[in-house]
This record gives structure tokens, sequence and C-alpha cells, in this order.
């Protein structure tokens, strides 16, 4: 059984079925959608602050480049070669190259994760969600850092108030995912991705005429090896995994989507270049602001939710540019966790034989009960620490144990099976043949980084986190 034979995504004649992305353009957008998220304008920021700015961001920059990059084209490649959901994908390519059965649990691996991910995604994404609603009426006009600590506290310590956001941002991504490929997730990254780029480069605008930019700007961008730890390596490694949406079959399900005359590494590259280019424009946006009112870059998790509002409440057109900036992150981690519900929901709709409105349905509720843990997690059951026996747990509620679960485990773990398959079991014949390369110099680099570099490089994060 030949994949392109199978594939649902093409008809006899072999025209596109509308089920495949209209055109190169519109894969970028989407699989930038997916890539852009809160990792970008939420935890980078974060992380770099807490890393000391500069030389995490060298680092960072290079993990995308060495290790992220030619991951990324060897998902793309194995997805458009399987055409179908990440289990069937993984279950056709390795029957065709006739090896074991057992690599179709990198497609599990990516459907759970994708599942587990959003549970707790679309919890946060309901704070950004919360957050325009705050910042719109004004809440954010002259408050103090206590005040706008009480309003993310309370926030985090109501499950009723948590559970309607969480449910209407899961709402929202259900909505577009049952419309499918080219109605639902095409015409939404289509639209939300311009508006996004138009809304952070007016941040940055807005940043610019704070004393502070220079601050800022030498800030993430002058290296200061001093400041950087081994652990800060680490965290730049395992961020590029996590920025880019690699190691859960998402980019494999989109790439399923992807016409096969589009060559993936152009359009992985300008899905990456997107991705590292919103993540500095946030920081941009976002470090001068910190700096011109005296706010800790090293805040945390918190950064965004409990300072950004601080520093909108005390500028001129605070209230519009807070409200624009949640907008924006609403945008961004909408798009994101379309991204996520993709795959479960492409599974269920192949492999249950039901429409996708009603796998939509399904996947999404599922999905939607599994983040009442997190809701709980975050106030009744803060003080449940289900694993605290072992001491890299201690303290861990069960969102905690999740994050880690996810972040920790399955995404370093997805992407280093995505790297072996396409490195080492595939035929390197068949890769090329689908890349489209040739045996061209860019090609045996790419290789060369997926066979070996990536290999190593996700090892060490790997070990590194399990220790
Ligand atoms: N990349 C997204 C972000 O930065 C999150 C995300 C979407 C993701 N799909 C993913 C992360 C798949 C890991 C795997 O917010």
């Amino acid at each position: 059984m030949s994949s392109t034979s199978t594939t649902l995504t093409r008809d006899a004649s072999g025209e596109q079925a509308p089920r495949l992305w209209s055109s190169r353009f519109a894969f970028v957008l989407a699989a930038t959608g997916s890539a852009v998220g809160l990792g970008n304008i939420w935890k980078f920021p974060y992380i770099t602050g807490e890393n000391g700015g500069g030389a995490f961001v060298l680092v960072y920059l290079l993990c995308i480049a060495l290790i992220g990059l030619p991951i990324m084209m060897a998902e793309v490649m194995i997805g458009r070669r399987g055409g179908h959901n990440p289990i069937t994908t993984m279950k056709n390519l390795a029957a065709k190259a006739g090896i074991s059965a057992r690599w179709q649990g990198l497609g599990w691996l990516g459907v759970v994760g994708s599942f587990i991910i959003l549970s707790f995604y679309s919890v946060i994404g309901g704070w950004a969600v919360s957050y325009v609603g705050t910042s719109a009426t004004g809440t954010f006009a002259g408050a103090d850092a206590d005040a706008v600590g009480a309003l993310f506290g309370n926030l985090l310590g109501s499950p009723s108030t948590l559970l309607l956001w969480h449910t209407l941002f899961m709402a929202l991504v259900m909505v577009v995912v049952a419309r499918g490929v080219r109605a639902g997730l095409e015409k939404a990254t289509t639209w939300l991705m311009p508006a996004l780029f138009v809304l952070l480069l007016m941040l940055v605008g807005y940043a610019f005429t704070t004393d502070s930019f220079g601050q800022g700007v030498s800030f993430l961008f002058s290296p200061d090896f001093s400041k950087l730890s081994t652990e800060g390596v680490l965290t730049a490694m395992g961020h590029a995994f996590f920025t880019l949406s690699l190691g859960m079959g998402v980019m494999m399900v989109y790439g399923a989507y992807l016409p096969k005359q589009v060559s993936i590494a152009k359009v992985s590259i300008a899905v990456s270049l997107m991705d590292t280019l919103v993540a500095l424009l946030a920081g941009l946006a976002i470090f001068p602001i910190v700096f011109a009112n005296g706010l800790e870059p090293g805040a945390g998790p918190g950064l965004i939710f409990q300072t950004l509002p601080l520093a909108f409440g005390q500028m001129p057109g605070g209230t519009l540019f807070g409200t624009l900036f949640f907008v924006l992150l609403v945008f961004a981690a909408w798009t994101s966790a379309i991204s996520l519900l993709e795959p479960v929901v492409s599974w269920v709709e192949e492999n249950k034989g039901i429409s996708r409105v009603t796998s939509t349905l399904v996947a999404g509720a599922a999905i939607w009960t599994m983040g009442l843990l997190t809701i709980l997690s975050l106030n009744e059951w803060s003080g449940f620490h289900p694993l605290g026996m072992f001491a890299t747990f201690e303290g861990k509620t069960i969102f905690d144990l999740l994050d880690y679960l996810t972040a920790n485990i399955m995404l370093p773990l997805g992407g280093l099976l995505v790297a072996l398959f396409a490195g080492w079991a595939l035929r390197r014949d068949s890769v090329q043949d689908e890349l489209g390369m040739g045996d061209s110099a860019m090609f045996r680099i790419w290789y060369g980084l997926l066979r070996y570099v990536t290999p190593i490089g996700v090892l060490v994060v790997f070990v590194y986190n399990l220790i």
C-alpha cells in the first residue's frame, strides 16, 4: 500500500482535495500560528529574564537553527509522506519501510501529548481572555503592585471564574477546528497572524518611546556569558522544541495537508524565522517596559500577568495598549491551541469513522474535562501533590506534573524519535524524494544535523531533565 494511493487528501485525478492547504502561504501562516503562542510572548520573555538575557538568547537562537529547524523539516516531511493523522502516518510509513510497527508509538505520543498540553494550555489561554476584559474596563489604571497581584490571585483562586474562561477559550478553538482545514484553520490563521504582527509592532513602537528602549535592546542582545548557567543552556534547548511546536505530531499533521510541490525546507525556514522574530519582538516590547517601570526581569512565570498590568496602569494610553497586548496574546494562544486539537481530532475522525464536527465535540469535551484538573490545581487542590514522595516532584500539583510530563519528557522524546525515524529508520532515497532537494549540499548539511547533532543534543536535555 503506497502512502499516496491511500491518502484521503487527493482525489483519483490527483487534484488537490479541499483538505489540503490552498497554498504555501496558507501553510506557513498556519504553522506559524501554531508555533507562535504563549511560548513566545509569555514564556520566552520570562525565561530570558530569569537566565540573564543576551547569552541565553544567543544559545536559544543556535538551538533553533541547529536542532529545531532540522527536526521541523523532518516532522513536516514525515507528515506529508504519511498523509494522515500522526498515528496512521507512522503506521503506514513503518509498514512501507518494512520496519517495526512500534514506530506508531511516536504517533500515539503526539496524540496523547497534544491532548494533555491543550488541557492546561486552554486554562492559561483563558487567563489571557479574562485579562482582555480586565484591561478594557480600565482596571489597571493607577493600580499598584499589590492591587495587580491581588487581581491575579483572585483569578487563580476562583475555580468558577477559571472555568468560565477555560470554557470560552476551548469553545473558540473547537469552532475553528470543527470547520476543517480550509474553512476553519486556514481562514482563521490568515486573519489572525497578520493582525498579531501589527499589534506586536505597535507595542514595540510604544516601547521605543520609553527611555529604556536601549536598555531593553542591550539586555536582549549583548551576551554576558557569566550570567548563563548550564541549566540555562538546557532551558534554551527545551524551549526551542516548545516554541516551534515540535515532537507532538502537530507539524506532522500540518505537513499531511501540504501540497506535494511545496518545498519543505523553504516553508520550515520561513516558520522558524517568523517564530523567532515574534519572540524577539515580544522581548523588545516587554523589556523596555519592564525597565522603564523598575520591574524585575527575572520575576518568573508571573512576569506578563503580574508586572505588565502594573506598567499598563502607569503609562499614558495604558488601557488601550494593555487591551491590545492581551488581545494579541489571545490570538497567539488561539492559533497554537487550534494546532494542538488537530492531531487529536484528525485521529478520531479517521479512526472512529465519525464526522469532523462530532470528532471535534468528542475530543474537545474530553480535553475540556481534563482541564478541570489544572483549574483545581490552582486553588482547591493546590496542596495536593500526588507524587510528592519523590524529591523531583516535591510540591508539584497535578498541573505542574502535567507540565513536567509534557515539556520535560514527552517533547524531547518525540523530537528524538522524529530525528531517529527520519535520520536512521527511513531510507535515504525516500527522504530525499519527499524533500525534493536532491543530494545538494543543503540536503547533506540537514541530514548530518538530523542524524548526529540533533539526537545527541536532545539526549543531553532529556537525560538532564530526568536526573
Ligand atoms: N508552540 C506553541 C507556543 O509557543 C505551543 C504549541 C502548539 C506546542 N503546538 C505545540 C508545543 C506542540 C509543543 C508541541 O506557545
